[in-house]
């Protein structure tokens, strides 16, 4: 579902310009396949701020087929982007693609649960003494957002940027007839605790946007 008007997001996309011929193809073919990937207006969104912010180092939570990790390498061709992913069909085709493009060189493609994936990150960083990341996508289990941000935290730059994607769950969060529905229930609560959670933090600075299917825009203090 399109959380504010089809309309409206028909015309926003109308100027949307994939990065490349690249990109343009990989993106049909994730959406024919029906395989997740951001949204073009998430894309467009996302783009803006990169140039904002020029992230030396990314970190996305939720890799899927690979296509926004090769989105943020593509669009700041200095960043280095670290990138974790679960799923076990999903693993071979991302590192294949990450494989197969110059950019891919740029990418850490790091496999297993995020939260065990990003504890063992904390402990190398901690170890390494290494600069940490100024931008942040969190795109994987709706009901752990508050685990991935904590852990994202803690390896983040001061000031860094981090955006949670799909924050709106469809509309969901906000239509109480969902709240029956036991599949949606307990993600629906945890996004609610997580954004009270945000928002009620008196050293971030928080942004809630209703673009694609909502993105949660926080800054980290310097
Ligand atoms: C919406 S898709 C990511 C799409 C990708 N960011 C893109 O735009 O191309 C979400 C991904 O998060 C992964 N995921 C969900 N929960 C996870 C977890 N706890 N740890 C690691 N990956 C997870 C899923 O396997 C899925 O591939």
């Amino acid at each position: 579902m399109n959380i504010t008007s089809d309309k409206i997001t028909d015309y926003i996309n109308g100027f949307y310009a994939p990065l490349d011929d690249d990109l343009a193809k990989f993106r049909e073919r994730n959406e024919e396949d029906r395989i997740p990937l951001i949204l073009r207006e998430t894309e467009t969104f996302l783009a803006f701020l990169l140039m904002l912010v020029k992230p030396e180092r990314i970190l996305e939570i939720g890799t899927a087929y690979g296509y926004s990790a090769l989105f943020f390498a593509k669009k700041c061709p200095d960043a280095l982007i670290t990138t974790i992913d679960r799923n076990e069909h999903f693993i071979p085709v991302a590192r294949e693609n990450f494989d197969c493009r110059e950019e891919g060189r740029r990418i850490d493609f790091r496999t297993g649960d995020a939260d065990a994936v990003l504890d063992e990150m904390i402990e190398e960083s901690a170890a390494n003494d290494s600069c940490g990341f100024d931008f942040v996508f969190i795109d994987a289990g709706k009901s752990h957002y508050r685990e991935f941000f904590d852990r994202a935290e803690k390896l983040c730059r001061p000031g860094a940027v981090i955006v949670c994607d799909n924050i709106f769950m469809r509309g969901w969060l906000v239509d109480r007839s969902y709240e029956g529905a036991k599949r949606h229930r307990t993600n629906v609560k945890y996004m609610r605790q997580f954004l009270d959670y945000i928002n009620e933090r008196d050293d971030l600075s928080v942004s809630l946007l209703s673009s694609g299917d909502g993105l949660a825009v926080i800054r980290l203090s310097e």
